[in-house]
């Protein structure tokens, strides 16, 4: 996708620790986000701090994701919280199916279901997708990218397409330093194959609308090129999100771009 605003997120995961850190996380962030015109900031928060940050900011330029959802509307689901209450607590976004999740039992079926339920209550999906192995030599990643592609958008019609971000993050390159993230030239090559996917799937138009986003270790150091070679239409971005000088250098450097 060209000539669009980047979108860079901000998944903050299990911190911080109290809302009073969050708050300050959050207006330290909103200095520099909110001044920028060519960058979408989405800052995804624990549920429980939600509501309280996003009532802190009232334009657009920011928008406010959850890091999960449960796909059934309400009952007896002890723990869950659906696409209504995220939608409630101030967030446009969340992400699906992140690698951490997988890890805790999360299938492919389930991260269908949530997909299908959070783009028909009008959420944007960020759908996480990304091999674990760092070894390209034999292309298994290529056919893994494929099917977990193919299982989350199932049953997902063209017209909920603009719900849909994709966000490639290979699990190798996560939570390590800005060294060990992927290289432009490999990132795109995949950004490349990921849109030949969609193509297969809802046809090129439609395909090329969708963003691409690229995670794992993206921080100061590397946001450029991972924008420009790795031709990504954003990040998302973990542990640097954290920092508020670096998350907000990483926001003016993609505002440039
Ligand atoms: P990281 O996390 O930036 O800390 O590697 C990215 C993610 O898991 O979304």
């Amino acid at each position: 996708m060209y000539g669009m605003k980047k979108i860079i997120i901000a998944n903050w995961k299990m911190n911080p620790e109290s809302a009073t850190k969050a708050k300050e996380l959050f207006i330290g962030v909103k200095q520099v986000a909110s001044k920028l015109s060519n960058v979408k900031t989405v800052i995804a928060t624990p549920f429980v701090y939600l509501s309280e940050i996003s009532k802190l900011y009232r334009g657009h330029r920011i928008e406010f994701a959850a890091q999960d959802v449960f796909w059934e509307k309400r009952g007896s689901f002890t723990g869950e919280v659906s696409s209504a209450m995220l939608k409630d607590s101030g967030a446009t976004h969340v992400i699906v199916g992140h690698s951490e999740r997988r890890l805790l039992g999360e299938a492919d079926v389930e991260v269908n279901q949530k997909v299908l339920a959070s783009t028909q209550a009008g959420l944007t999906v960020i759908l996480c997708i990304g091999e674990s192995d760092r070894d390209h030599r034999d292309g298994t990643h290529l056919s893994f990218l494929t099917s977990q592609l193919e299982s989350a958008l199932k049953g997902i019609s063209k017209n909920r397409l603009s719900k849909i971000i994709i966000a490639y993050e290979p699990i190798w390159a996560i939570g390590k330093s800005e060294a060990d993230a992927m290289k432009g030239d490999e990132l795109h090559e995949t950004v490349l194959f990921i849109r030949k996917v969609l193509t297969g799937i809802f046809g090129k138009n439609l395909a090329f609308k969708v963003p691409i986003l690229y995670g794992g270790s993206a921080g100061k150091s590397n946001t450029e090129v991972l924008l420009t070679e790795g031709m990504v239409d954003g990040l998302l971005v973990g542990h640097a999100s954290l920092k508020i000088a670096e998350f907000s250098d990483m926001l003016k450097i993609a505002q440039k771009i």
